[in-house]
């Protein structure tokens, strides 16, 4: 079964959004298989980030992302990558829909509430980053 990554950002749990957040995800029917409150040091926040190395915005998202505690979470059904993602609406909250979460709760591209993996390989890589196997709930597991 397909997993992603998210992540609720320090503006969203400094906001206290992460129960709502929550909430939209598990009402649609997707699974959380993991997930932790948790600060990130910045050596895997540019990991996590690298693509983005030489852009520049890369020191803010860096700054910003290592600035207070996030959510971390994964997230499994079918094609839970494409889902979460409509669900989390367009990176700059301009562009973002009203109903999705940037869209409803954020104005500005670098304070955009929720990071979520763009790709079933992405999603792979930064599960990794943040998770151990033994941290996630295998499938047999849930009901
Ligand atoms: P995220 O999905 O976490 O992936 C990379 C992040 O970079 C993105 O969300 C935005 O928060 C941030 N970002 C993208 N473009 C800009 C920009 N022009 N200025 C500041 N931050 C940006």
């Amino acid at each position: 079964m397909e997993k992603t990554f998210l992540m609720i950002k320090p503006d969203g749990v400094q906001r206290q959004l992460i129960g709502e957040i929550v909430n939209r995800f598990e009402r649609k029917g997707l699974q959380l298989v993991g997930a932790k409150l948790m600060s990130i040091p910045t050596n895997l926040a540019e990991q996590h980030y690298g693509e983005h190395k030489g852009k520049p915005f890369y020191d803010e998202l860096v700054s910003f992302i290592t600035s207070g505690p996030v959510f971390a979470m994964v997230w499994q059904g079918e094609n839970v990558v494409e889902l979460t993602r409509k669900m989390m609406g367009k990176t700059n909250p301009k562009d973002a829909e009203p109903g999705t979460i940037r869209g409803d709760y954020s104005t500005q591209v670098s304070q955009n509430i929720i990071h979520g993996s763009d790709s079933l390989e992405s999603a792979e890589r930064e599960i990794a980053l943040f998770f151990n196997q033994n941290e996630l709930i295998k499938s047999e597991n849930l009901i």
